[in-house]
């Protein structure tokens, strides 16, 4: 039996395939190669890569009755938050009609677990920190907004259909395989550690802090950081608890602890030996002063321990991997 993962060119995705075959699992990679590195599957990872999308129903449901699949990891979407507010459309089918259409394929073939990547981004601008998954889910954009369509559906066929998954609401993922041969390489790049990375190395002009005003020690914004390796080790353990009978559920993936714009800066000027030329330039609109998960649940009900919590070490592995 075989696990397949969509998206599993990308950055989160590479790493969970190779979290999956070091586990000793069969995977088969679905991936359209929009966002996504061909080579990194077929070179290093060197599992079976089936270029397609997850909304392509024929692609789909060959790749079912070809191969013995027992759960899908789904990481295949569009996750850039500013696109998605000038892009909607494009969001809400890739996101949410896709993945519609890949869980009725999943029906149809009698395949009844799922993990899936959701974000903390369902939760919009929270009441209180750190975030508990009881907290309410008010997405302030489109790109959270489709993840949460994907989770009230997930619900409706868990009713419906006995579909069971585990909605893993990541926090900021960050870093790369200690190995160093996979990495985050997003084009835009428009996550803070890679980008402070490259400013610091002068591949970039200064990195834009947007805001020092804000309510935190510091004034600038406040994220989690979490290690990739670390969410990839939690795909399995929800794989693990899906097969050991576990009902559908939602945990948040988090360091629980958050770390300012300027400690990253910090950190990378740390690790790389390198000034971080940056310029304080005006908020963003919707950047909530505060983002930080609690992963109790999933430490509690997955069994789930971050490996690499230190910010030093994830920008270290992040630098080694650029
Ligand atoms: N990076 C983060 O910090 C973060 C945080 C929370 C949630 N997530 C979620 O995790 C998942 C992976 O994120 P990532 O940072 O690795 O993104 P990524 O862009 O590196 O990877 C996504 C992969 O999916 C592929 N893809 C996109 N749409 C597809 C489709 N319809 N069919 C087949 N393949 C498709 C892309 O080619 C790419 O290889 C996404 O669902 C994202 O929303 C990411």
């Amino acid at each position: 039996m075989a696990i397949l993962v969509t998206g599993g060119a990308g950055y989160i995705g590479s790493h969970s395939v190779r979290a999956l075959t070091k586990a000793g699992r069969d995977v088969v990679v679905l991936d359209d190669l929009s966002r996504g590195d061909k080579s990194v599957v077929e070179d290093l990872l060197r599992v079976p890569l089936i270029v397609g999308g997850t909304g392509d129903k024929d692609i789909v449901s060959g790749i079912f009755s070809s191969h013995e699949i027992e759960a899908v990891m789904h990481f295949a979407a569009y996750a850039y938050v500013g696109e998605s507010v000038e892009r909607p459309d494009i969001y809400y089918r890739n996101n949410v009609t896709s993945t519609l259409s890949l869980l009725e394929s999943m029906v149809e073939h009698g395949v009844r677990r799922f993990v899936f990547s959701s974000t903390c981004a369902t939760y919009g601008e929270p009441s209180s920190i750190p975030i508990v998954e009881t907290e309410p889910q008010e997405p302030i954009n489109p790109y959270g907004a489709s993840k949460l369509m994907v989770e009230r559906i997930l619900a409706d066929f868990d009713t419906a259909y006995r579909l069971r998954s585990v909605s893993l609401r990541y926090f900021n993922a960050a870093g790369a395989d200690p190995a160093g041969d996979l990495g985050e390489h997003h084009d835009p790049e428009t996550h803070l550690i890679p980008l402070t990375i490259d400013a610091a190395h002068g591949r970039r002009d200064a990195l834009q802090v947007f805001g020092d005003d804000y309510d935190t020690s510091d004034g600038t914004c406040v994220r989690d950081y979490i290690h990739v390796n670390d969410l990839a080790d939690a795909h399995v353990l929800g794989l693990d608890y899906l097969e050991a009978d576990g009902a559908s559920a939602a945990f948040n993936l988090g360091n629980g602890q958050g770390f300012s714009v300027m400690e990253v800066i910090d950190s990378v000027a740390r690790v790389t030996d390198h000034e971080v030329p940056h310029e304080v330039v005006g908020r963003r609109q919707g950047d909530p002063p505060s983002l930080v998960g609690s992963a109790a649940k999933a430490r509690d009900e997955l069994g789930w321990n971050p490996k690499y919590p230190d910010l030093d070490v994830i920008v270290e592995h992040a630098v080694n991997a650029r």
